[in-house]
This record gives structure tokens, sequence and C-alpha cells, in this order.
């Protein structure tokens, strides 16, 4: 089976041409000018930017978090990423504490084998650090293909581990060959800060921001970065959302340190004034909180800096009701928001169409920079020969708007519902199969695959 994208404006991290594409199979077989279709069947790209998938490296589906599970499958999590351009995700799998990170995996690939639709791979979450996990490190890096091992620095009693075991993580991790990746809050100072409101009456979402203040990340993102320098480990901070954090990464490349920076989109284009809404701010309860306008600005300088250098979303999609748990208590609303379907086109609206990033640098920090930094490249994040034929068709023209009414995530409510877009996606190929067209899914059940990563260098 092949298929033959014409006329189409090609885009990669690095080049901007006219040319058409053959696929053959699961892969890009040529690029030229004016190929023969012979017997493909053939896509007019004519008017549209031809752009690789995207990858979104940090998503939770069907993920069991504060007494309940993000809303989304792996079936319904990585459709709706599909039909938003994005043709592969990373996702967590958790250790759960005083238990192996093999029964984890276990527990993971019986939700993901088999009801994936998009392609997807899995970070391993580890969350009780121990001569038993240590020894599990290797097999991960080795067997697995899971090469990237997280971290939180926060969550106490249920996901974060101390510094002692950080510091053995990262000597091993190093060792192997992987890398550890982290949520960068200081645990202590937040617990201190929820049970301090709680106690003063302070219930509402606006103190979930209130008990999440700039320093718990600056702090705890400076200090990951210096064990990470110590240790000699590649290290990578997830959702980071302010200046205070991004300077200690800033002031690591001073002695010539590499730490690996990704924001999330709802960093780049919302601020904490959503926390003035009443209950409604629930929509919006995640952790890290938004932050002001000066860090978004910070943000989208760091990107064109080289120092922010992935946009992802931390997609962790909980429905209403389930939101609805917390109406009491800020510390029991489940954090997270939903925008695995959304990521592309808002980074294109606001960042491309916006003139705040280059056509180039939107590809890298999609996807081009994903499949480097996680060991997937070049079979994905980018349109070359031989690489998967994940390919997104993309009219940067034409408007339109977000809503619950109409996306495909497993949520009823969108955090940007009535936000104005322009471009959209208009076709997707994954591993050489027409994914989404004219808003349908094509492919079924099951078609995602397990993407199993190399090792990783820690520079690019
Ligand atoms: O609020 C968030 N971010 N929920 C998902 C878990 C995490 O911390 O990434
Ligand atoms: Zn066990
Ligand atoms: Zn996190
Ligand atoms: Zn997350």
């Amino acid at each position: 089976m092949s298929l033959l994208i014409k006329n189409g404006r090609v885009i990669t991290a690095t080049d901007d041409y006219q040319a058409d594409i053959l696929v053959q199979g699961e892969q890009i077989v040529a690029i030229g000018k004016e190929l023969p279709a012979g017997d493909a069947q053939v896509i007019d790209a004519t008017g549209l930017l031809v752009m690789p998938g995207g990858i979104d490296p940090h998503v939770h589906l069907d993920m069991p978090f504060m007494g309940t599970f993000s809303s989304d499958t792996h079936e319904t999590g990585t459709r709706a990423a599909l039909h938003g351009g994005t043709t592969t995700v990373i996702d967590f799998v958790l250790q759960k504490q005083g238990h192996s990170l093999q029964e984890a995996l276990d527990e993971w690939n019986g939700r993901a084998n088999g009801t994936a639709v998009g392609d997807y791979s899995f970070h391993m979450a580890v969350t009780d650090f121990n001569p038993a996990t240590k020894a599990e490190i290797k097999t991960m890096v080795e067997q697995e293909g899971i090469t990237s091992f997280k971290t939180f620095m926060a969550y106490k009693g249920a996901l974060m581990i101390d510094d002692r075991q950080m510091t053995d993580l990262m000597q091993e991790v190093r060792q192997q060959g992987g890398m550890v990746t982290v949520h960068a809050t200081n645990g202590d100072v937040i617990d201190y800060l929820v049970a301090k409101h709680l106690a003063e009456g302070k219930t509402s979402p606006l103190y979930h921001y209130l008990s999440q203040p700039e320093v718990t990340e600056a702090e705890a993102s400076a200090r990951f970065t210096d064990l990470a320098n110590y240790t000699g480990c590649p290290g990578y901070i997830v959702h980071m959302t302010c200046e205070g954090a991004l300077n200690a990464v800033r002031n690591a490349t001073r002695r010539n340190q590499k730490v690996y920076v990704e924001t999330c989109i709802q960093y780049l284009l919302l601020d904490a004034s959503k926390y003035e809404q009443g209950f409604d701010s629930a929509k919006w309860v995640m952790s890290p909180p938004l932050r002001e306008a000066k860090d978004q600005e910070t943000l989208w300088a760091g990107i064109n800096q080289g120092l922010v250098n992935i946009v992802a979303t931390d997609h962790c999609p909980f429905m209403w009701e389930q939101k609805l748990m917390g109406k009491d208590n800020f510390a029991k609303i489940p954090n997270g928001h939903p925008a695995i379907e959304n990521r592309m086109e808002l980074l294109f609206s606001e960042g491309v169409s916006k003139n705040r990033i280059s056509l180039n640098k939107y590809v890298e920090v999609a996807c081009t920079n994903p499949a480097k930094i996680f060991g997937m490249f070049p079979k994905k994040g980018t349109i070359s020969i031989g690489s998967d034929a994940d390919i997104m068709l993309f009219d940067p023209k034409e408007q339109h708007t977000i809503s619950a009414a109409t996306h495909h995530m497993r949520v009823d409510y969108s955090a940007y519902e009535g936000w104005p877009l322009t471009g959209k996606v208009k076709t997707v190929l994954l591993r050489g199969k027409v994914a989404i067209d004219k808003g349908e899914c094509l492919v079924p059940k099951g078609y995602g695959q397990f993407i199993k990563r190399n090792k990783v260098s820690g520079k690019i």
C-alpha cells in the first residue's frame, strides 16, 4: 500500500520546502519534486503545511490519582491526540510504594496494549527507590525500552521521594544510560501551606494556587539541577511554569550543564486570574498552578533562547463530577486539565500565527525535540526517508473554535471553551495509514503500538 502526498509545503525543525512525499508501508521512502504516483493513492496537499506528527511526552491516561482515575483511557486519549495532530504520546507508569516497577509496568501494559489508537511509550515513575527497585532499572532500559525515570519532589506519602533516594537513583540511571525527569516543587513547603490554609478555613480553589508559590518550584528546580550536575545524570524538568525555575536552569548553563526543560501549553497561554472564578476555577486546578503574565513571557522567550526544549500538555483530565470531590476542600480536587487534543492547534495559533515563534521552532518543540530527547529519533519526530510516516497536513489559515461540544477527549468541559484558533489539522497519517481525515478517525482501537526507546545522551 503506497501513498503520495503531493504539492505540500514540508516543514521540519530545520527546513521549509515544496515537495512530494512517497509513503510505502509504514515509512517515508522518497521525498522530491514531481514524484510519479504509479499506483499510489494521491493526497493533494496544495496550500497545506506538511509537518511531522506531534509528540506529547507528558500525558496521564487512565491513571489512578487522588482517589480516582484520569478520565481518558489509552483508547480515548490517543484517539483525541490523533484528532489534534499528535501521533505519539508518552504516558506515565506509576510504581506503587512498597511494590516493584515491573508490577506497575504489567498493570499499564494491561490497560494500553491492544486499546491505544495512537502510538505510545511509557516513562517509569519511581516512587520508592530501594535496593530492589535499583536492580530493576537496567531491565527497564535494556529490555523494556523505558529510558526515562520520573520522580516527584512533591505529593508526599504517595509519590514523593527524598533527596537521598533521588541521588541514588540518578547515579544508577546515569550508569544504565537513562534520564531522570522530575516534577520539581518543594513538597514539604506545599504541604505546610495547604495545612495552614485549610486550618484558616480557606478551602476554595484559589488556595490551591496560593499554596504553591513560585519559590516552591524555583527552589526544587535548582536543587534537582544541582543533584543532576553532581551525579552527572541527564536531567529533565517537566511542566515548568515560571521565571524563578527557568533561571535555575539558565544559571546551570554557565557551568556547561544541560538540563532539559518542558513547559506545557497552559503555562504559555493561561494565567492565575483563572483562580478568581469561585469553584469553576477547579477546571484549572493543576500542579504546579497557572502563574503570571511575566512568567508566560519568560517561557516564550525561553523557547526562542533554546532553554525551553519542549511544549507538552500534562494532559490529566477529570470529569466535572470528579472535580467536585474537592467542593469543600481544594486539596481534594483531582489535579490536572485536558489538552491532549488542543496542543498542536493552540501552539500554532498562539505561537506561529501570532509571530512569537517560527514554523521551524514549532516543529522543533512539538515534534522533533520530544523524539530526540526521549530516544525515538529519527523513527519519530521528523520527515525524512526511513522515518515512520507520521505526518500532519495542516491548513494554516482556517479559523475555528475550541469547544467541549466538538472535542474527542473523554471529559465534559473544555479548559479552552470558545478559544479562537487560526490553523486546523486536516489529515493525519500514523505509520503510513490515514488515521484522521475530515474529522473522522479511520484507524481502529489497538492500532497504536508501544514504542521502545533508545538510551539517551543528555546532549542534543
Ligand atoms: O496537576 C497535574 N499536573 N496532574 C498530573 C500529575 C502531575 O503532577 O503531573
Ligand atoms: Zn508487590
Ligand atoms: Zn507533575
Ligand atoms: Zn503530569
